[in-house]
Parts: structure tokens; C-alpha cells; sequence
């Protein structure tokens, strides 16, 4: 029996294109049709259906719930921040406060306004400008009703997707861009963090808790021969402690938030650094069960990754941890083993604080549609009726008492 401690948050988390619907004004919108892919549409209509999700989720005995504010509708044309969208989300959070559950917002999810990015987006040296304008705008308005900020969601996946392997919008394929993004990113986070303690202090409110949800994934050598060796250092440093060494260094982070689902295995061929940074393994070597998409589970991953966080001195809070399967019994074996592993990080010393579950509900998967499905709670997207799945049940269970059996 292993046993969490009382003040332990336990949720879920989604993100706003995933699941409200419609939103017209975000950049992946019109990306979605002219590159062909399935379309988010109304995806689950949680604009219209939190509180009816929320009641689940709180069925579900959740004590936190991780959400997103969309840009796009705050601001759908340049500089006309409106309040009127705002409200949506003022009433969102009273909804989970309501219902005991504490609310994480999460800033920015992957999705831009459109004529954001129309003007360069990311690239564009005015972009942190853009994102402050907004951010001052929500926080000074949410300050009051919310601790909990992750400011943007997966850096190092946005800006690898977008501007590297040109797999999301604006499907770019440039080093250049992707290093200038990243710096981008970084600055984004770093003056979005000292601009939501500002507001806080000048408007004598409790200091917030903020940070970014950082994809972090297990980085493990096929053999344990010198270059390979060698890579997985060089990927462990650039790929999941550069940004938090960064942050840290500007003490901008009062937590870390964790998103983990995989791991990365390492066989490099060559000394050459393309190779060192990139080349993975081709082989079937180590096999193990995998999710919907493909992605290895490797639940001893996750003790690892938050062992190398120990270093940091900072709570941790599990931000994503997920699988989409189509068996559910796969589901909850994936969480029971995954918490399995926090709790040893946790005796381990490690000062982890929460873990939320992606995602609450399925939804719409960015490029793969709507085919993966995440959720604790199955959505027949043709009725938009939910179902709560048996793992969802099973979680309740560890939710509600704290205790995994
Ligand atoms: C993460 C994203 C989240 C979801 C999961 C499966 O990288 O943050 O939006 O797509 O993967």
C-alpha cells in the first residue's frame, strides 16, 4: 500500500483548442483545413458544457483541475482585449472553486491569435510585447481566484513542432527560427512571470505559485556504449534541463510543472553532432507496450525524470501524465504504475505536490484528430454525451483516500 500525502492535488487537465470548440480565431483553425487534417470543430463543446464536466470531475473526486485561457478569444483582433470573453473564463474558474477544485490556468497552449501570427508570430521581435499586453490583461482580472499559473505550455514541443520539424503551424523548418523562437519563448516566460507577481503584489495579494509545463520524456541508451553514452548526456542537458537551468537562473520559477509520457531511446551511429542530438533508435531493441500513438509506456521513466529535479529545490507539480488506448484497463494500469513511481521520487526526496491526469475528457489530439483517445471520460462526439470510464473510477479511488493499493 503506498500512501500520498493529505494536501496532495489530484486531477485532471485539458487545454482550451482541445476541447471548447469553435474557436474561429485561433491559428490552428484555419491550419487544420488548408493542411488537411481532421478539424477541431466543436470538439467536446466544453464552452458550453464545463459545469456539466466539472460536476463529473468533481463526481471523480478531483481536488485541482488544470485549464487554458485562449488567446485568441481574449483577443481576437489586435489590441481589443475583451472582457466579454474574460467573463467566460471568470465564470469557468468560480465553477471549479464551487466544486473544491482547485484551478491551474494555463496562458498559452499551443494555439495563436490569428493575426498574431500572421505578423510573424513567435519570430517576430515585438511577439513577448504581444503575450505581456494579453497576460497583464487576464491576470489583473483572475488574480483574485487563482494561485496556480503555468505560463506556457511545452516550450521545447511547440517550438520543435512548429519551426523545426514543421509538423504544426506555421510549418517552418528552420534552425534559425527555432533557436529564435525558443529565446522567444524563454524571455515570454521569464517577464510573464515577473509581471503576474507585480499585479499580485500591487493589488496585496498572497504571492502566486508560476511556472511552465515542461515536456520532459526518459532519455535512455540502447547500449551502454561511449557515444551513446555521450548523446543521452548531451539530450538529457538540451532537451530536459536547459530550460529549467535557464528559468532558475532568473528565478523565475516558484514550482515545476512536469508533463511526462514517454521515453526517447538513444542509438547513434556517428560522432556527428546531428547524429549525437538527434538519431534514434531504429531497431525494436528493449520492446515494450505501447499507447495508441505509438509512444513506448515506461512508467520508471517518470521516478527518473523528477530524481533529476531533486537538484533544483523546487516543489513539483505533475502537470500531464496520460495515455490514449483503446483498451481502458491499459489505462489504469499506465496511471497505477506511473503514480507508483512518483510516490518513490516522493520518498526519494523529491517535493512533488499534485498529479494531473490527460486528460479529464478525450479530445481533439492537435494533428492526429480526434482518433487517440486520452480521457478518463469517453465523449461520443456525435451526441457530445460523456461516459466516465472504469480507470476514471479506479483513480477516484486514490483521489478520494490518497492511497494507491
Ligand atoms: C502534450 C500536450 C497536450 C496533449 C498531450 C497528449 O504534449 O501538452 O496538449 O496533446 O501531449
Amino acid at each position: 500500500m503506498i500512501k500520498f500525502p493529505q494536501d496532495f492535488f489530484w486531477g485532471a487537465a485539458t487545454s482550451s483548442y482541445q476541447v471548447e470548440g469553435q474557436n474561429v480565431h485561433a491559428d490552428w483553425w484555419p491550419w487544420e483545413k488548408k493542411a488537411g487534417k481532421e478539424n477541431s470543430g466543436d470538439a467536446c463543446r466544453h464552452y458550453e458544457l464545463y459545469r456539466q464536466d466539472f460536476d463529473l470531475a468533481q463526481s471523480l473526486n478531483h481536488n485541482a483541475h488544470r485549464l487554458s485561457i485562449e488567446w485568441s478569444r481574449i483577443e481576437p483582433k489586435e489590441g481589443e482585449l475583451s472582457l466579454e470573453a474574460l467573463d467566460h473564463y471568470i465564470d469557468v474558474i468560480k465553477s471549479l472553486r464551487a466544486r473544491h477544485i482547485e484551478p491551474m490556468v494555463t496562458l498559452h497552449h499551443f494555439t495563436n491569435p490569428i493575426w498574431f501570427s500572421e505578423q510573424g508570430g513567435w519570430v517576430n521581435p515585438r511577439c513577448v510585447k504581444r503575450f505581456l499586453r494579453y497576460c497583464d490583461f487576464v491576470t489583473r482580472v483572475l488574480a483574485k481566484h487563482v494561485h496556480y499559473w503555468f505560463t506556457i505550455n511545452e516550450p521545447t514541443i511547440y517550438f520543435s513542432h512548429a519551426y523545426l520539424w514543421g509538423m504544426w503551424p506555421p510549418q517552418e523548418r528552420s534552425f534559425f527560427k527555432t533557436k529564435a523562437v525558443g529565446d522567444q519563448l524563454n524571455e515570454a516566460h521569464i517577464e510573464a512571470y515577473r509581471l503576474i507577481h507585480k499585479i499580485y503584489h500591487e493589488l496585496n495579494i498572497a504571492p502566486p505559485a508560476v511556472s511552465i509545463a515542461h515536456h520532459m520524456q526518459a532519455i535512455v541508451g540502447c547500449t551502454q556504449g561511449l557515444r551513446n553514452r555521450w548523446a543521452v548526456a548531451l539530450r538529457e542537458q538540451l532537451y530536459n534541463l536547459e530550460i529549467i537551468d535557464r528559468l532558475t537562473r532568473q528565478k523565475a520559477l516558484d514550482f515545476i510543472g512536469v508533463n511526462y509520457y514517454s521515453r526517447h531511446l538513444v542509438d547513434v551511429r556517428s560522432w556527428w553532432i546531428g547524429n549525437l542530438l538527434m538519431e534514434t533508435c531504429k531497431g525494436n531493441h528493449h520492446p515494450l507496450k505501447k499507447n495508441f500513438l505509438g509512444w513506448d509506456i515506461y512508467p520508471q521513466g517518470l521516478h527518473h525524470v523528477l530524481l533529476n529535479l531533486k537538484k533544483y529545490n523546487l516543489p513539483v507539480i505533475i502537470a500531464e501524465n496520460g495515455i490514449c488506448a483503446t483498451d481502458d484497463q491499459q489505462r489504469w494500469e499506465f496511471i497505477r504504475e506511473h503514480l507508483k513511481n512518483v510516490h518513490l521520487a516522493m520518498q526519494e526526496g523529491v517535493h512533488v505536490k499534485g498529479y494531473l491526469y490527460w486528460s479529464l475528457l478525450d479530445n481533439f489530439e492537435w494533428a492526429y484528430g480526434f482518433a487517440p483517445r486520452f480521457g478518463l471520460i469517453d465523449v461520443n462526439y456525435q451526441t457530445q454525451q460523456r461516459t466516465v470510464r472504469e480507470s476514471a473510477k479506479k483513480f477516484a479511488q486514490v483521489c478520494k483516500t490518497g492511497v494507491l493499493e
